[in-house]
């Protein structure tokens, strides 16, 4: 595969992933503001128009290009994104895209796609589009930090969420940098930052366990004990890094425990939608860190292959 295939292709997996989350962050910004802040809510649904915009270009582009392992990861969409979109676009009323997640479960994937010129250069198109999106939503973003930190606004989304889905967009954006500056086969494989998506795993356990009603003890009490897990692998990085002496006991492993982290996210979102779990999280949210894992395991089991 030539530089420029991997480049297309690396490309399109990363939007395909990508603009679906910032597109859904923006929807829940704009859902958890209050009516004073009528000017950041309609703000953050414009982000989440144009994002979607760019999205269906990626999945037009995508289409029979990406490679099978990121259609069969669920990370694209999963099972229940579809009743998560309409579910949660009946309970806050604000529309939401549904023909991007038809598109999106009918894709094709390749092993060996038609990467032509035009493609290539459609792609670069994007990349600098998005760039130039994203640019806007971190600004955009970082107003809503500042006004929440400094006490001069309210959100019904903790202030963790923001900073988080803002190092989401801060990551996207590297990542779609390093594809234009770093050489394009090494991106086909690139390493799982396990140190960026082990604290975001830990982070999502700790938002369930804050967002679940009080009466749900026993999901409250495993989710506490997953964001404990990934604290104790966050310190293991640390320990590891500083080169300190061997853990006396069994090493946690990160793949096993994202897997059942994984479940656990998949089983609570089909109870959300089903309406068996007391909670104040959108099914759509729950079925958005559901992918979340399940592309932090994909890059887990690539780089276990590599
Ligand atoms: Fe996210
Ligand atoms: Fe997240």
């Amino acid at each position: 595969m030539t530089e420029r295939e991997a480049y297309t292709i690396s490309s399109l997996e990363l939007h395909l992933f990508f603009l679906r989350i910032m597109k859904e962050h923006a929807f829940f910004l704009s859902a958890g503001s209050t009516p004073v802040n009528a000017d950041f809510s309609r703000g953050a649904l414009r982000f989440k128009q144009q994002f979607e915009t760019l999205l269906s270009r990626a999945i037009n582009l995508g289409n029979g290009i990406v490679r099978p392992e990121i259609l069969k990861s669920c990370e694209i969409v999963t099972g229940c994104t579809l009743t998560a979109e309409q579910q949660t676009e009946s309970l806050t009323g604000i529309p939401i895209n549904k023909k991007l997640t038809h598109m999106e479960e009918s894709m094709n994937a390749s092993c060996s796609p038609n990467v032509t010129i035009e493609l290539s250069h459609h792609v670069k198109q994007l990349n600098q589009q998005t760039l130039i999106l994203l640019n806007g939503f971190l600004r955009f973003q970082e107003s809503i930090v500042e006004h929440v930190q400094s006490c001069r606004m309210f959100t019904s989304n903790y202030p963790t969420l923001i900073d988080h889905i803002l190092r989401e967009a801060i990551y996207y954006r590297d990542s779609l940098m390093a594809l234009d500056n770093e050489n394009c086969n090494q991106n086909m494989h690139h390493k799982a930052d396990e140190t960026f998506w082990n604290r975001i795993m830990m982070e999502h356990a700790l938002f369930m366990r804050g967002l679940l009603d009080p009466a749900e003890n026993k999901l409250i009490v495993q989710a506490n004990t997953f964001a404990e897990t990934y604290a104790e692998l966050l310190d293991m990085a640390t320990e590891k890094v500083c080169d300190c002496e061997e853990a006396a006991t069994e090493p946690l492993d990160t793949l096993a425990e994202t897997e059942k982290f994984r479940d656990f996210k998949q089983t609570a979102t089909i109870g959300l939608t089903e309406c068996e779990i007391r909670s104040i999280i959108l099914p759509l949210l729950s079925d958005h860190i559901l992918r979340e894992a399940n592309h932090y395991l994909r890059l887990l089991r690539m780089q276990n292959c590599n």
